[in-house]
């Protein structure tokens, strides 16, 4: 049975897609059976895994609305126990076609659709990372619906948590709703640059605020990660050797064991 885990952090260019990418592939090559659920209409997280608009039919719109089932969505990429669900600026339509539905059938939940995809396939895999998009609308409230935990990536910046409260806050109003066994995995920092001070004061106030949330990992500031994606492969087929490589794969590690297994 999978466990789901989003990435979610409003604030945009924080490293979602960056540490959905290569956590994904890192569980993967740990050996764990891995789906990727690109669930921004940025599609980020597609055309960094090297997939273009004419290498698939379906994405997770297709999905989201019901044209088709989430196996026919799910293409397995040439990674290590590395699927994907696709994204398109299509998915930027889904709230319209949910507020169609609301309309026409007074019983439809709008914040479940992706919840109830994902059941027909959680026994499949052994982890499905959600990338989500930097905002708190109705595909991130689908992905905290659907999902048993969270990652926070946070990065190390001024104003590194802003909007933080916000976004606890949908957490606990989804805790206390639609899915009370939704819990924080983690919080991860992000793309330290080590020649500043900024970057161990904010680490120091992240630490603070989460304790034990925080990952020990601390993914850092990396040309390589963002050469990765323009390749269309992960750091670790990108780069074996390189620093981010290590990082993503003691990520993977940490996740792994704080699930016991
Ligand atoms: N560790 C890193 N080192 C260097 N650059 C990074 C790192 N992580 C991410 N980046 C770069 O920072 C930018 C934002 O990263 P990313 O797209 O992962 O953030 P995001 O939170 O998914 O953004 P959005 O909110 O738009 O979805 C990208 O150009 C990415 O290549
Ligand atoms: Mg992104």
């Amino acid at each position: 049975m999978a466990k789901t885990i989003s990435l979610v952090n409003q604030k945009g260019g924080v490293g979602k897609t960056t540490s959905s990418i290569n956590l994904a592939a890192a569980l993967g090559k740990e050996g764990k059976k891995t789906l990727l659920i690109d669930l921004d209409p940025q599609g980020n997280a597609t055309t960094g895994l090297g997939y273009n608009n004419g290498d698939f039919k379906l994405d997770i719109y297709d999905v989201m609305v019901g044209n088709c089932t989430i196996k026919s969505a799910i293409k397995n990429t040439k990674f290590k126990n590395l699927s994907l669900i696709p994204s398109t600026i299509n998915l930027a339509g889904v709230d319209v076609e949910f507020v169609k539905n609301m309309l026409e059938d007074n019983t439809f939940r709008q914040n479940e659709q992706l919840r109830k995809a994902i059941s027909e396939i959680k026994e499949n895999y052994d982890y499905i990372i959600i990338d989500c998009q930097p905002s708190l609308g109705i595909t991130t409230m689908n992905a905290l619906v659907a999902s048993d935990s969270v990652i926070i990536p946070v990065q190390c910046e001024f104003f590194a948590l802003e909007g933080i409260t916000q976004l606890l806050n949908s957490i606990i109003m989804v805790q206390s709703n639609m899915n009370p066994d939704l819990r924080i995995e983690g919080v991860l920092l992000t793309m330290l640059d080590g020649r500043t001070n900024i970057g161990l004061e904010v680490i120091e106030e992240v630490r603070k605020y989460f304790k034990n949330k925080v990952f020990n990992t601390i993914i850092p500031r990396l040309v390589r990660l963002v050469e990765a994606p323009s390749h269309g492969k992960p750091i670790s087929d990108y780069d074996p050797t390189s620093r981010a490589t290590l990082a993503y794969q003691n990520l993977a590690k940490e996740v792994i064991s704080r699930n016991g297994q």
